[in-house]
């Protein structure tokens, strides 16, 4: 599985990089406006830091809004992919762009139905939102499961982006479903690597290891 990082703050993407689980950059609009910063700056500076995809979302409505948008955020870097949003002009816009060469990232996706769409329309990626659909009383995981199980019945090479992972059971689910990436907040990071009982076991190591008789 490949892991993401949801986020556009160079400093936790430096952090996380050192430890080799940084496999690409996914951002949004919201993502981008906490940080305060130039938004070509910031994708630049990201997409020199990572080597994997790095994704940069359209604000665009139209389709020739999103595609004019995508061919120049896609000039930044060559490991820049565009994020488009869900909707009929999404779906043209990831079409015409997969004809130019131009990797996309399907957005804000939350039933099978608009995962196969995205997939048929050329799109290189697509972003099921679990954390979302939990907000509203559904089960993000399942739409994780069936999707994996439609792009695999017909053998779409689409690649499943995990997104609005909130919890180590979304991660941990999401990873035995066979999604191909899951896209991860920096803050998740330390629950992901952490166990109270690792803690405790290296307390108890260093405490027993006070009895062991040193010779100097
Ligand atoms: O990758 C999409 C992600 O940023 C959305 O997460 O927590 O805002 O639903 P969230």
């Amino acid at each position: 599985m490949k892991f993401f990082l949801d986020t556009a703050n160079v400093e936790e993407i430096k952090r996380i990089n050192r430890l080799g689980l940084v496999d690409g950059v996914t951002t949004n609009p919201t993502i981008i406006a906490r940080e305060g910063r130039d938004f070509e700056e910031v994708i630049k500076e990201i997409c020199s830091i990572v080597d994997g995809p790095v994704s940069a979302e359209v604000i665009g409505l139209t389709t020739e809004e999103m595609v004019k948008e995508a061919r120049i955020l896609a000039s930044w870097a060559p490991n820049v992919v565009v994020k488009i949003p869900m909707t009929e002009a999404g779906l043209e816009a990831v079409h015409r762009l997969s004809k130019e060469g131009i990797k996309t990232n399907v957005t804000l996706v939350f039933t099978v139905a608009q995962g196969l769409m995205a997939a048929k329309a050329g799109a290189t990626y697509v972003s099921p939102f679990v954390g979302r659909l939990d907000d509203i009383g559904a089960e993000g995981l399942d739409l994780i499961k069936r999707l994996k199980t439609a792009l695999a019945n017909f053998h779409f090479t689409t690649e499943i982006i995990t997104a609005s992972v909130r919890s180590l059971k979304h991660l941990e689910e999401a990873a035995i479903a066979g999604a191909d990436i899951a896209t991860i907040p920096g803050s998740l990071f330390p629950k992901l690597w952490s166990h109270p009982l690792t803690d405790k076991g290296i307390a108890q190591f260093l405490e027993d290891w006070k009895k062991v008789p040193k010779k100097s």
